[in-house]
């Protein structure tokens, strides 16, 4: 995972990112102002796939809008390729080069039928018409959704929705997609189709995929996390790095997948185990490792 090879283009810089929301009251007075993002400097490159974890409120949602120009830093900069996203005149651009994927399924399908919604990206971006057909097929073949391409949207699972969500941005062929917590609605078997998606589009397309997620799991396969609190990044790191930090993440309040939870505890044991397990089965090994001669049996 660690080792994997990634483009050295930037598609996503920040630089000092702040951003503010000012509170107002009934009669619309400013109350205040909530620090919503204080000082990010991130530089995503192209064919990474980035994990964001965070605690409720830590600035995730606000810093991933700075990355299509849903908004603009109070302070600082952002580049989508180059572009800083306040150049008006490239708003379209941006949002066509990066393309975000919300958590609530039902909100995001405008479309009666599936392959209508999905090609309306690329009406929107002028594409002509037999290429719009053609982008709609390859974009639901990609997420595993070309047989209900004339299904209609209310029929669909909230994975299903997701995934159609997704062909949607991809049908406007964008360098990067932001999923914001993409599979929080969703049940176990939605939650796995939709990450499924998400990881085949960057490991075959070369998509640029940033994950929002409050789910460790899914953050086991990114290239690199970085992890909020209180607007700002505290670690970054690849995923061994951040979850041998057990401490340290709780203390931001987090909690980190299960086995490499259960090997640190084993670890304060007193068992010589590795820092930074992240999966069961490599959990098992080790154990194994340490346990030549117990039964090859069940794991
Ligand atoms: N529209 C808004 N107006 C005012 N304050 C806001 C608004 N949206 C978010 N905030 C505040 O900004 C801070 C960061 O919120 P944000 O939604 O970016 O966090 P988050 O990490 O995405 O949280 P969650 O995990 O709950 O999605 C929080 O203090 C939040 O209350
Ligand atoms: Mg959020």
């Amino acid at each position: 995972m660690e080792t994997r090879r990634t483009g050295e283009e930037t598609i996503i810089r920040t630089e000092g990112v702040r951003y503010e929301y000012t509170r107002r009251d009934e009669e619309g007075n400013i109350e205040g102002t909530t620090i919503a993002v204080d000082g990010v400097d991130m530089t995503v490159r192209r064919g990474e796939f980035i994990a964001i974890l965070g605690h409720n409120g830590s600035g995730k949602s606000t810093l991933a809008k700075h990355f299509n120009a849903l908004l603009y830093p109070t302070e600082g900069v952002v580049w989508v390729t180059g572009c800083d996203t306040r150049d008006d005149a490239r708003l379209w651009d941006i949002r066509a080069h990066a393309g975000m994927v919300f958590q609530n399924p039902d909100n995001q399908i405008i479309g009666q039928v599936v392959e209508e919604d999905v090609g309306f990206g690329p009406e929107n971006l002028g594409v002509p018409t037999p290429e719009i057909w053609e982008r709609v097929e390859e974009s639901l073949r990609a997420v595993g959704m070309l047989e209900y391409r004339k299904a209609s949207p209310n029929h669909l699972s909230g994975g299903q929705k997701q995934r159609v969500s997704i062909a949607g941005v991809i049908a406007m062929h964008p360098d990067c997609i932001i999923l914001d917590e993409p599979t929080a609605m969703l049940d176990p078997v939605g939650r796995k189709d939709v990450i499924r998606a998400a990881r085949a589009l960057n490991d075959v397309e070369r998509i640029t995929i940033i994950l929002i997620t409050h789910y460790m799991e899914e953050v086991v396969y990114a290239d690199r996390v970085f992890v909020m609190d209180r607007g700002r990044v505290e670690m970054s790191g690849t995923p061994r790095e951040i979850f041998s930090q057990v401490t340290r993440l709780q203390s931001l309040r987090l909690t980190v997948p299960q086995a490499t939870l259960m090997a640190h505890a084993l670890r304060e044991g007193g068992m010589p185990l590795p820092e930074g397990i992240l999966t069961r089965q490599e959990l098992v090994e080790e154990l194994r490792r340490l346990m030549p001669h117990t039964s090859e049996g069940g794991d």
